[in-house]
């Protein structure tokens, strides 16, 4: 919605043509008004037009109005009127429906068409100027303020109006300042004997607003009575809050805190009246006060401190003002665990529930956690006050921190004291050692089978010695002994065994070879995985050669 700087809400032009027109004076005599425009200031609702009379007419104006979907309805006061302009105020009570309304021009026998325009007051409603005026004050000057619409609230009887002082030196008029100010309140940091200068207007959201007149004064000479409190500054934890001030004074200075709940400033017609004393900070000697017990979590509250030395006062501190729910600071939340072989159960106690008065109350509150080992951290985002991290290793040593969080206000808590714990020992873990030992196992017999397949591509092609064949005659027939004794070369190797150690060798043979030999006449027998399955069989041929590797 644009704001015309004169006030002119709309110039808007809409003929509506209605079969009307005049006949004898002709069109171009007798046009309908123009530049139709509603200039609404607080619940004065101004309708105005143009009608720039080509044919030098005689004329007069009439002016209907209806509700949304009511019937039309004259104005009385504004028929057959010669002034362009049309008070509505009267008639228009309901300020948030829309209205339309419809002009035309009238001779004596003949009127024009309609113009008309459809409008809803609220909507294109200016805030009038406030009332102002001053009244100097022990080091500054009170500023007084009337609401726009007086005593007879109409268009802003629902709305919270704010002021807005704009304020600069008659002699430089470039350096204003524009700050937000209550009706009654006073200003102190003027320099004295200085000529100000002052506008004030009433502040609403989508409305144009209009400073009251300008308004120039003369300050006073220097405050010589004690100086105005500096620095006065609120820490707030855990919704435990202590206003601090800066001590300017010597000797037996004592302080007076008050307080103003935001509800009551903002629609106090005089702020100065609203003021009250903390009463458990009232001529304290101390430099701060606890406000916990007077101040709640929610709303907006002022505050203001002044000093006092026997008849001598200073002027009241610059107004604080302090939001709570948006100022505080949480602490600590305290995180107690316990922990399963993969889990860990996280309890977690909101900031300030050791001081009953849990965060968790005044905040809807989410939890960041990380969790941390020595090679891994992790972190978790907005967790509830009671949860489980699980897929954990067991046996592992978990450090955990907390924070808590308000996603409302974007307010994070200090992070916990870091607990930790380990995960107990598994079951999974019995396991490990038996795996550990089978892998071991395997690599063993694999080494076994490498150094045997060696020996025997060893033996094979650079035998060392030829053992004696045994013969059992029993058994054996003459052939198969002739066999033997002549036997073809490639045999020989395969043939070659020993069963007895007892039989003499015709050479030096070495033990080792002659045992392993026995391994490779089992080995051209089975064909196979006969490694492995020996050695786990356990039986005492495989034993042995088991102890052959690891001599
Ligand atoms: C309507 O307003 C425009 C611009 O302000 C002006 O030029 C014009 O003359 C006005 N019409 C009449 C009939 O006065
Ligand atoms: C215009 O009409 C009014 C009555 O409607 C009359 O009183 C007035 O004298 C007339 N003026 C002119 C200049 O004709
Ligand atoms: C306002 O009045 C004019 C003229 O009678 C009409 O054409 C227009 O539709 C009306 N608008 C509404 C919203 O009633
Ligand atoms: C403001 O300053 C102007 C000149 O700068 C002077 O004429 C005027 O009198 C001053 N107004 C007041 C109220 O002092
Ligand atoms: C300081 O003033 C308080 C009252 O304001 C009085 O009770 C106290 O005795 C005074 N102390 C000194 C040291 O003057
Ligand atoms: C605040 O306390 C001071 C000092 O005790 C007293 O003079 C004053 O009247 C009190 N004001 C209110 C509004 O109670
Ligand atoms: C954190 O640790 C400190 C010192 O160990 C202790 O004083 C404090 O109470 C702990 N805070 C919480 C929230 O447990
Ligand atoms: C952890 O604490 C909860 C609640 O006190 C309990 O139900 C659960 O059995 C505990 N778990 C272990 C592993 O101690
Ligand atoms: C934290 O919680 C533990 C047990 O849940 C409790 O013993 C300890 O006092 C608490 N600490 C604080 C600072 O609240
Ligand atoms: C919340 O606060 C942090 C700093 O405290 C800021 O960086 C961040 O932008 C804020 N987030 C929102 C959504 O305001």
């Amino acid at each position: 919605m644009g704001r015309g700087m004169e006030g002119v809400r709309r110039w808007l032009v809409v003929a509506a043509v209605l079969g009307m027109g005049s006949k004898s004076t002709g069109l171009t005599c007798l046009e309908h008004p123009q530049n139709v425009t509603i200039n609404v200031i607080n619940a004065n609702i101004i309708l105005k037009w143009d009608w720039d009379n080509p044919c030098g007419l005689n004329v007069t104006f009439s002016v209907q109005y209806h509700r949304h979907s009511a019937i039309w309805a004259a104005l009385p006061q504004c028929q057959n009127i010669i002034v362009t302009e049309c008070d509505l105020s009267s008639a228009i009570q309901d300020y948030l429906v829309s209205y339309n309304v419809t002009i035309r021009v009238n001779t004596l026998k003949n009127h024009s068409p309609y113009a008309f325009l459809e409008f809803t007051p609220y909507l294109e409603a200016q805030v009038g100027p406030p009332g102002v005026w001053f009244e100097p004050i022990y080091g500054g000057v009170k500023i007084n303020i009337l609401h726009p619409e007086g005593d007879q609230q109409k268009m802003w009887m629902l709305d919270t109006l704010k002021y807005q002082l704009t304020i600069w030196k008659n002699a430089t008029h470039s350096k204003e300042k524009t700050r937000s100010i209550f009706p009654g309140e006073i200003i102190y940091d003027l320099e004295p004997e200085t000529t100000y200068c002052l506008k004030v207007k009433a502040h609403m959201d989508d409305h144009f607003s209009i400073y009251s007149p300008m308004h120039c004064i003369q300050t006073s000479k220097v405050w010589i009575g004690l100086p105005r409190l500096e620095n006065l500054r609120i820490h707030s934890l855990n919704m435990k809050h202590l206003l601090y001030w800066d001590n300017l004074y010597n000797g037996n200075v004592s302080f007076i805190v008050q307080l103003l709940p935001g509800y009551k400033a903002h629609h106090s017609l005089d702020i100065s009246k609203d003021w009250k004393n903390v009463s458990e900070c009232e001529n304290i000697q101390t430099t701060f006060c606890d406000l916990s017990s007077f101040i709640g979590s929610n709303g907006i509250y002022y505050l203001r401190v002044q000093a006092v030395h026997s008849d001598n006062k200073s002027p009241w501190s610059k107004i604080l003002e302090f939001k709570p729910i948006e100022q505080n600071k949480m602490g600590p939340p305290n995180v107690s665990v316990n922990a399963s072989e993969d889990s860990i159960n996280v309890f977690i106690a909101s900031p300030g529930e050791s001081e009953n008065r849990p965060m968790s109350d005044t905040y809807e509150l989410t939890y960041n956690v990380w969790y941390s080992t020595s090679s891994i951290t992790k972190e978790l985002r907005r967790k509830p006050s009671q949860f489980i991290i699980s897929d954990l290793i067991s046996s592992t040593l978990y450090c955990l921190k907390v924070q808590a969080f308000s996603e409302v206000y974007n307010i994070s808590s200090a992070f916990s004291n870091e607990t930790c714990i380990k995960t107990a020992k598994g079951e999974s873990s019995h396991f490990i050692p038996l795996i550990i030992s089978g892998a071991v196992l395997c690599i063993i017999s694999f080494i076994v089978a490498i150094y045997y397949a060696w020996r025997n591509i060893n033996y094979a092609f650079f035998p060392k010695c030829k053992p004696p064949m045994v013969i059992d005659i029993e058994s054996t027939g003459e052939n198969d002994l002739k066999r033997l004794y002549f036997p073809v070369a490639k045999e020989q190797t395969d043939k070659c065994m020993v069963i007895n150690s007892s039989i003499a060798l015709p050479c030096k043979v070495n033990l080792d070879d002659v045992r392993v030999d026995k391994e490779l006449e089992q080995i051209s027998q089975d064909s196979g995985n006969y490694f492995i399955d020996n050695i786990i069989s356990g039986d005492n041929e495989s034993h042995q050669s088991s102890e052959l590797i690891t001599v």
